[in-house]
């Protein structure tokens, strides 16, 4: 395999030790974040918020309310991605750059917000479900992001999800929906896990 993204996909795995000594600078964080953001959402929704986790006290409370994981602690940086509860009436800023720009028709983002409202108005767990999937499409990107800077990282739902929401102030509309610990992998992390066989995961129609 000679293409460094199918490459990436291929070889990532999930680093369980950090180096605790490894740091990264806030614009090194930034980047990973810029990365991020260019994953997809629904009608480019863009409902989410990074929370980069990265002082030695923070760290310290997040872990507090995260099963005690030493990821947080040994970790650079860990991201609280939080996801928003979609809602189109952010639809018309969300779109504003694109009409601007002269991708999108003006007379356009009236229909998207229609087609928004009635997927998600009253209709609280689709608000939901769309935060969590825009989470993790933002988290899996940032993900491969990290692994193409030379660095491991840690998805986790291992914490209290009201806690993490109480102690870094989430609005009533945000959801913690995964932790992702980002720094530098010690050797000692597992070789890759073995995969169900592709007989048990895939079906033609
Ligand atoms: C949604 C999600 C939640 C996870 N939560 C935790 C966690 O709280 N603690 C942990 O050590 N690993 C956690 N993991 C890591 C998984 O155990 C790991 O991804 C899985 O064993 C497959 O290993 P791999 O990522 O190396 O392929 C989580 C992974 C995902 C995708």
């Amino acid at each position: 395999m000679n293409n460094p993204i199918l490459t990436a996909i291929d070889e990532r795995r999930t680093t369980n030790l950090f180096d605790p000594s490894y740091a990264l600078d806030d614009a090194q964080i930034s980047e990973l974040v810029r990365l991020a953001t260019k994953a997809p959402t629904s009608f480019n929704l863009q409902n989410w918020r990074f929370i980069a986790v990265r002082s030695p006290e923070r760290k310290a409370e997040l872990r507090a309310v995260a099963w005690d994981q030493v990821k947080i602690t040994d970790s650079a940086v860990t991201f609280i991605v939080v996801g928003q509860m979609a809602d189109h009436r952010t639809l018309a800023d969300r779109l504003a750059p694109l009409v601007a720009a002269g991708i999108m028709p003006a007379p356009m983002v009236g229909g998207w917000e229609g087609a928004a409202a009635s997927l998600y108005d009253d209709q609280p767990w689709r608000q939901r479900d769309e935060a969590v999937r825009s989470a993790i499409f933002g988290a899996t990107t940032l993900i491969y992001a990290a692994q193409a800077m030379g660095l491991g990282s840690a998805p986790m739902i291992g914490f209290d999800p009201e806690a993490v929401a109480r102690h870094f102030e989430l609005a009533e509309t945000e959801i913690p929906v995964l932790l992702l610990s980002v720094g530098r992998p010690t050797s000692e992390n597992w070789p890759q896990k073995p995969r169900r066989p592709l007989v048990q995961v895939l079906d033609f129609a």
